[in-house]
């Protein structure tokens, strides 16, 4: 019987349909490349893809519950709904410093409002923020951002204190992050697959969205853009994304991973170029038919459970 890899998406137009049909072209129809379909779902259902590639999790809580029923049944489901629920933008810092990728110097914020159903007397355990003490750590300009983000949603560039307590007072009950702007001389993006392939793509994002990709005009870095592949696959092994797109500001000759937690990053053919499109439609498309010809076994996260808890401490818990 023919296997199928289920793709779950949502409002996108170009990059689902074109990468089922490359997996269906590309693995010589031994593999079908198909829709999810998914309605109200039993206890005792059984799941029938080999694989499931996941888009739009992230959005609905019904397809992420589904998703985790799809791997205890034994399926692979790229990006890992697992780790995907409990990652963060402050967490994967403190990862990417811990296997030598360098990020800018960040603080996790407490949050400015308070959640649903907590009040005062629910922050007991909270002190005041000696904001005096962010500030001479990180430094002006300050870039906030919530840990959950995507999307530039309520990302603020801050230039003084006023303008950090004016962006500060509209983010909600929103868990932020505060960094050290990085100053850039220039900007990568890359697609990482299966933790191997990966696309170097300069990218510019002081112009408007559409034009971020178009970049023949800039000149390439051949040195630096071999230290920027490296960086981008230590984190993707680290972090356990099997797709992601990994952001890099150059200082100095050092690249800084600014934003690295995109498992379901924009691939409309619209936004990227046809030749970043096509090449993550391929390499996509290979990266799934290679794992369900050669089932990798299932591990909760990255390769940082391994690298960052030592194996003395693993064994004491
Ligand atoms: N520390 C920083 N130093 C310099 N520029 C930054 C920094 N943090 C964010 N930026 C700028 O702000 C932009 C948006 O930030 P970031 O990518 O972290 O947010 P996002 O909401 O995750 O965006 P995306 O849509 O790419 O997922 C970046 O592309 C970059 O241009
Ligand atoms: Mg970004």
């Amino acid at each position: 019987m023919t296997k199928k890899i289920g793709v779950l998406f949502g409002m996108e137009d170009t990059f689902p349909w074109a990468l089922m049909e490359a997996i269906t072209a590309r693995s010589g129809g031994e593999i079908e490349g198909v829709p999810v379909e998914i309605s109200a779902m039993r206890d005792d259902a059984k799941i029938p893809y080999a694989l499931i590639f996941d888009r739009i999790s992230h959005e609905v809580e019904f397809y992420r519950i589904f998703l985790k029923i799809a791997v205890a049944q034994g399926l692979d489901v790229i990006n890992n709904p697992f780790w995907w629920s409990s990652d963060d933008k402050f967490f994967d810092n403190i990862v990417a410093a811990a296997v030598g990728v360098a990020v800018p110097k960040t603080v996790l914020l407490p949050q400015k409002d308070y959640p649903p159903r907590t009040e005062a007397k629910s922050f007991r355990n909270l002190k005041p923020v000696d904001w005096d003490a962010v500030f001479s750590y990180l430094g002006f300009p300050i870039f906030m951002k919530p840990a959950y983000g995507g999307g530039w949603r309520d990302v603020h560039k801050c230039d003084d204190r006023e303008s950090f307590f004016a962006a500060y007072a509209q983010t909600r009950d929103l868990c932020m992050i505060a960094q050290e702007a990085i100053d850039f001389t220039s900007y990568y993006r890359c697609y990482v697959l299966g933790r191997s392939r990966v696309r170097v793509m300069r990218y510019d994002p002081i112009v408007p969205h559409e034009h971020r990709y178009r970049t023949e005009h800039l000149e390439r870095e051949p040195e630096l853009e071999a230290r920027v592949r490296d960086d981008a696959l230590k984190l993707c092994d680290a972090l356990g994304y099997d797709l992601n797109t990994v952001e890099f500001a150059i200082r100095d000759g050092t690249p800084y991973a600014i934003d690295f937690m995109n498992p379901a990053p924009d691939a409309d053919l619209e936004s990227v170029g046809r030749a970043n499109f096509d090449w993550v439609v391929e390499n996509m498309a290979d990266a799934l038919i290679e794992r369900v010809r050669n089932p990798m076994p299932f591990e909760l996260a990255g390769s940082w459970t391994r690298r960052m808890l030592s194996p003395t401490v693993a064994a004491v818990r």
